[in-house]
């Protein structure tokens, strides 16, 4: 199984965001642009305008994980502007196979994101649509939380309920991802890494991305 990841540069120093992903594009897999609306969730980072350009100017694929409502709306622009990934909240959809398609038939993978309180039966409808699984591992909205380790069951479920995998789905986790938990959310099943402050408040990002990546590698 291979290992994505996907630094998030929520904690980054926004005013000088292309040099902060210069510090880690070459060793990460893909960037985590963590979009909020200041209504989904209690805070806001970039509006539309601005996140085109951070996408037009990243070196690398973008993740972009969209804490908004309206994503019939969000997540096809999201698409459009160029990310290799959008992920939206189910909770916030009302029109699932809307934005699938509509993604899809933009060249963009697309993900399904549950906050902590969401189960995990609600994806069975679009399980075999979507190509990545994110389960919340805090309450969105702000970088820095406490790893809710109560959420590895949700994991470990996902990648039961992937079983052989074959259109290759990727299982993402994002929140309290760090060099003390990690390896219990790989062990769980896994395989796409968000990391935001772990890798921003390291004195050497790039050796942090490093470092993770070791620690979900299987031995
Ligand atoms: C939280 C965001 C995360 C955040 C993670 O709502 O979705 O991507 O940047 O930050 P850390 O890794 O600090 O928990
Ligand atoms: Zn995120």
């Amino acid at each position: 199984m291979s290992i994505r990841i996907t630094p998030s540069i929520l904690n980054a120093d926004f005013s000088r965001l292309n040099e902060e992903i210069e510090k880690v594009a070459s060793v990460s897999d893909l960037i985590h642009l963590d979009i909020m609306d200041n209504k989904f969730v209690p805070n806001f980072t970039f509006d539309f305008d601005r996140a085109a350009e951070i996408i037009r100017d990243c070196p690398i694929p973008v993740d972009s994980h969209l804490m908004v409502e309206g994503p019939e709306f969000a997540a096809p622009a999201f698409a459009e502007m160029g990310s290799a990934s959008v992920t939206y909240h189910f909770e916030a959809a009302s029109n699932h196979h809307q934005i699938i398609t509509s993604v899809h038939n933009l060249g963009a993978r697309v993900g399904i994101a549950l906050k902590p309180g969401t189960y995990f039966d609600v994806l069975e409808e679009f399980i075999d649509e979507i190509d990545m699984i994110l389960i919340m591992t805090v309450e969105p909205g702000f970088g820095g939380q406490s790893f809710m380790s109560e959420m590895l069951g949700k994991v470990k479920r996902a990648r039961n309920r992937l079983g052989k995998n074959e259109r290759g789905v990727w299982l993402q986790v994002d929140g309290g991802i760090s060099p003390s938990t990690i390896e219990s959310a790989a062990e769980a099943g896994a395989d796409t890494f968000v990391a935001g402050s772990a890798v921003y408040k390291a004195d050497d990002p790039a050796k942090m991305v490093e470092h993770l990546r070791d620690l979900a590698t299987p031995n």
